[in-house]
């Protein structure tokens, strides 16, 4: 943990070692999955999924493309608005191409219900999911995900990639924040 960092946060959930265990482990089952597949996009959602992203695509064994887009469901918010806007769109055509859409975390699972329905929209041959964490609990649409890191409880969770107020993605493990910081932040 980065000592600077220490003071907002409640507890280490996913220690760093942990994670990048766990993504190795993602890795070798994606390769598997899509073995004699064909072509294979990996599309990282900014900007949460970065480091997941990274990791990920590095644990793969095969050849695979990588993009990126991003959308916004949350705004200034932590609660989804419910309506996705797409803030920066993919630059390859996914049409006949396996995408395997990777995120940091599924909440409600609007923005990826949103998500898959434009990529199969645009003839993509197969869809899937990979996230890191999943928010079960918090689920209001149906998402089939493919490849979850880990479950995690309804606590307000940084680090990894994740943010609060755009602060903490560069906290190495998974968090959870002190609830007094972020009320003293509002
Ligand atoms: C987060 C996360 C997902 C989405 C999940 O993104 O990265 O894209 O929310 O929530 P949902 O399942 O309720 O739709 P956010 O809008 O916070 O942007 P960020 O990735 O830049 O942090």
């Amino acid at each position: 943990m980065k000592s600077n960092l220490n003071d907002a946060i409640e507890k280490v959930l996913i220690p760093r070692s942990e994670i990048e265990k766990r993504i190795a482990e993602l890795g070798k089952e994606i390769t598997e999955e899509y073995k004699d597949k064909g072509e294979l996009v990996v599309v990282g959602i900014l900007r949460g999924a970065a480091m997941f992203m990274s990791n990920l695509a590095l644990s793969i064994d095969k050849n695979v493309g990588i993009d990126f887009m991003s959308v916004s469901s949350y705004g200034q918010s932590s609660e989804s608005s419910g309506t996705v806007r797409i803030l920066k769109d993919l630059e390859e055509d996914v049409s006949g191409k396996n995408i395997l859409i990777v995120e940091d975390i599924v909440d409600s699972g609007r923005t990826l219900n949103y998500l898959i329905k434009i990529l199969q929209d645009r003839d993509a041959k197969s869809v899937k999911i990979a996230t890191l964490l999943d928010k079960e609990d918090r689920r209001t649409s149906y998402v089939k995900v493919d490849f979850v890191g880990f479950k995690v409880p309804n606590e307000f969770i940084v680090g990894y990639g994740l943010d609060y107020a755009q602060k903490f993605r560069n906290v190495e493990d998974i968090c959870v924040l002190k609830k007094s910081f972020y009320e003293k932040e509002i």
